[in-house]
């Protein structure tokens, strides 16, 4: 079959599952362009929920404008970071009180690691046992998570343990009873691969250790079920699937039961029980706020809390489905049309997140010329091009453009000459 009798044959595929699809498309939920363009950059910063602006312009204009100060009881200011983060954790299956937002990720996997270290120190007292000291973490994770936990790691002198996922068990077996947490994504920032949450946190567990999950790859997207798996601490940033905007805040979620002994390495009075008693005492809060530090940025808070209202009657089982048949279906595409471009992402949909990786030796070049045909994707070194599938937003005829666009990028050869192109230094 040719090229043209392929993309004919896969447009009317694309209609069929669009049709068949629970969730559907929200795109109306979005101000997004409506001249053809493919945003595939979700996984890195979602695109601009409508609703964002409006509560924006009443947070500045009359929030802050008008009630001034007194916003911080008026307007329910002091209260956002619970507020907001029940909201996030409506979608990560956490119940309410367990999720607050603040901070960037970085530094809400300082806390976490730091408040896991103690953790340990205190459960070894009494007990006669070595205090645990070990964190393992996937070499593949994230740079930032890798950094904080190598500076946390001589803080609190703890030893690091790089295993890849699937080895993790191994470690486990031969070193659980010195292990304090284990840290790691659910997604692959890079591949895209969708990690077993549910067995590696019950794997930890037989060990006696302690799981982080980074969820920044995965939150909107896929069910975490945190509750459920009996996570012990999950952090993640809002400006990804979860569409809170450039710079948006961050959260941490904390379970009830470990509430009482987090040790939060930053105890800015915000964490305080009594935050205004200014008594230069500190006594930590006995819920969630303890997770806090300091004055939390009102108008980022805000824009998040609007932009949540995206995923308002939302079911985030049926969002995973969506996303399934949205990279299932991207996957179809790229085999029929674009059989030279390998896909890095594995193929089971058990273990894709919501995100292909496509590597070509002129990755750069690639993603260069999509860009100047509409389809935004992002690099990374060496030779990935990473398209974000964010269900909320995306269609499968968008998939498919997608896949037509890379097909006339390289009959073209127009990433030769765009893989000349400066690279800049933020993608
Ligand atoms: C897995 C992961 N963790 C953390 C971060 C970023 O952390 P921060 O919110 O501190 O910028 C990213 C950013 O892309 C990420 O992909």
């Amino acid at each position: 079959m040719t090229a043209a009798a392929d993309t004919t044959v896969l447009a009317q595929r694309a209609a069929r599952l669009e049709a068949a699809d629970a969730l559907g498309d929200l795109r109306e939920r979005f101000d997004l362009p409506d001249d053809g363009s493919v945003y595939l950059v979700g996984n890195s910063l979602g695109a601009l929920p409508r609703a964002v602006a409006p509560a924006v312009a009443d947070a500045v204009q009359r929030q802050w404008g008008r009630s001034r100060v007194g916003g911080w009881n008026t307007e329910g200011w002091w209260a956002a970071p619970q507020r907001v983060g029940d909201r996030i954790g409506a979608l990560l299956g956490a119940a309410p009180g367990q999720v607050v937002v603040g901070d960037c990720t970085s530094v809400q996997l300082h806390k976490v690691h730091l408040a896991a270290a103690s953790e340990a120190r205190r459960r070894s007292t009494g007990t006669g046992q070595p205090v645990r000291r070990v964190v393992v973490a996937d070499p593949g994770s994230f740079p930032t998570d890798l950094f904080v936990l190598a500076s946390d790691a001589r803080l609190a002198g703890l030893e690091v343990v790089l295993a890849a996922p699937p080895e993790v068990p191994a470690v486990l077996a031969a070193r659980g009873d010195e292990v304090a947490l284990v840290a790691l994504s659910q997604v692959d920032y890079r591949t895209g691969e969708l990690w077993d949450l549910p067995g590696l946190t019950r794997a930890a567990h037989d060990a006696g250790a302690p799981v982080l999950w980074d969820l920044c790859h995965s939150a909107g997207v896929v069910p975490a079920d945190l509750d459920a798996h009996d996570v012990d601490y999950a952090v993640g940033c809002s400006y990804k699937f979860l569409n809170g905007g450039p710079g948006a805040p961050a959260w941490v979620y904390v379970p009830h039961r470990l509430q009482a002994g987090f040790a939060n390495p930053v105890p800015g009075w915000n964490s305080a029980a009594q935050p205004f008693a200014m008594t230069g005492e500190y006594t930590p809060a006995p819920d969630i706020a303890v997770a806090r530090t300091g004055t939390p940025q009102m108008i980022s808070l805000l824009a998040l809390e609007a932009a949540l209202t995206a995923y308002d009657d939302v079911d985030v089982v049926a969002v995973r489905a969506r996303s399934l048949s949205l990279t299932g279906f991207a996957l179809e595409a790229l085999d029929a049309l674009v059989p030279e471009v390998e896909v890095v992402t594995p193929r089971e949909p058990g273990r894709r997140g919501s995100a292909l990786a496509l590597r070509h030796p002129q990755a750069w070049g690639l993603t260069r010329a999509l860009h100047a045909r509409g389809v935004e994707g992002d690099f990374r070194a060496p030779d990935v091009v990473r398209w974000g599938v964010a269900p909320l937003y995306l269609s499968h005829a968008d998939v498919l453009a997608a896949v037509v666009a890379l097909r006339a990028v390289l009959d073209g050869g127009e990433h030769e000459a765009a893989e000349r192109a400066e690279r800049p230094t933020v993608t």
